[in-house]
């Protein structure tokens, strides 16, 4: 294992499909870590962005070797958090349930729905004798999505939609008509496969975390629309890359120039059951 930077990485950008390295990226090291929850994705790279101290870990590893079910959400959130990460931005491709979320725009989604089933262990850092019952009523943090709002917004020729549920499904497949025709009924909004258990552990690791969500598709109830496939998600991603690269500058520009303290910092405090008198 590399040994960790001297001095804690406040923000930390999770890459998804398509997204797999930080333009404009410097003084790059690549960090090999291990957690007790085994290794992460890939390295963890760091460096600095605009002379901003950043971390990027590519979420499928940079070959996308990694399904959605198969990640270690556990050790990617870990390893951010020692390196003492307290902001994580989430880039993700999406489908999207409603008409005027178009391929190519932007969303900042305030809530998450759970539709996945395979991830329980892979869900919490807690058990095995600590109980503890995080407060998830708001899973994502609004310092993040207003900066990254803001970053969005400055941008000609993006449309940013700020709030929306992000319906996060287990996948691989992608979802059948029906399935995608009762979510839109449910009153999702956009449809991924990682976020849900992103957002929880990084809640109980007590960090802040937003989604920039990229639409890529229609997923297949829109009958104007051909159904998602993985080339026609790669396409689009392809074509909003550089989108994303820019709102994260613009957002790591504006969080650096007010240097807050994540509003989670304390989350755990009113959330541990167990009786440390009993326990240690
Ligand atoms: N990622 C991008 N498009 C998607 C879709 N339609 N369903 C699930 N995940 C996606």
């Amino acid at each position: 294992m590399t040994t960790l930077p001297s001095s804690p990485i406040k923000y930390a950008v999770i890459g998804g499909s398509g997204f797999y390295r930080m333009e404009a990226f410097e003084e790059t090291e690549e960090l090999f870590l291990d957690t007790p929850f085994g290794k992460p994705s890939d390295a963890i790279i760091t460096g600095r962005l605009d002379g901003v101290p950043m971390a990027f870990l590519p979420r499928h590893g940079r070959g996308h070797l990694l399904l959605p079910s198969e990640l270690p959400y556990r050790a990617n959130i870990y390893a951010l958090k020692m390196l003492g990460v307290e902001f994580v931005i989430s880039i993700s491709a999406v489908g999207s349930l409603r008409e005027e979320l178009k391929p190519l725009d932007v969303v900042i989604p305030d809530q998450f729905f759970d539709r996945t089933r395979g991830r329980t262990a892979e869900s919490t850092f807690f058990g095995e004798g600590i109980v503890a019952h995080i407060t998830f009523a708001d899973p994502v943090c609004p310092v993040l999505c207003d900066a990254l709002e803001a970053a969005g917004r400055e941008l000609d020729g993006v449309t940013v939609h700020r709030g929306g549920t992000y319906l996060c499904m287990e996948g691989p497949a992608f979802s059948t008509r029906a399935e995608s025709n009762v979510y839109r009924q449910w009153g999702m909004d956009i449809i991924g496969m990682t976020n849900l258990q992103e957002a929880k552990l990084a809640r109980e690791a007590e960090m802040s975390y937003a989604t920039l969500a990229m639409v890529t598709d229609y997923d297949c109830w829109h009958p104007g629309h051909a159904d998602v496939t993985v080339e026609m998600v790669i396409d689009y991603l392809n074509r909003n890359v550089a989108t994303a690269q820019r709102i994260v500058r613009g957002t790591l520009r504006r969080l650096a120039a007010t240097n807050p303290t994540s509003p989670y910092a304390s989350a755990l405090k009113n959330a541990i059951m167990t009786r440390p008198d009993l326990v240690f």
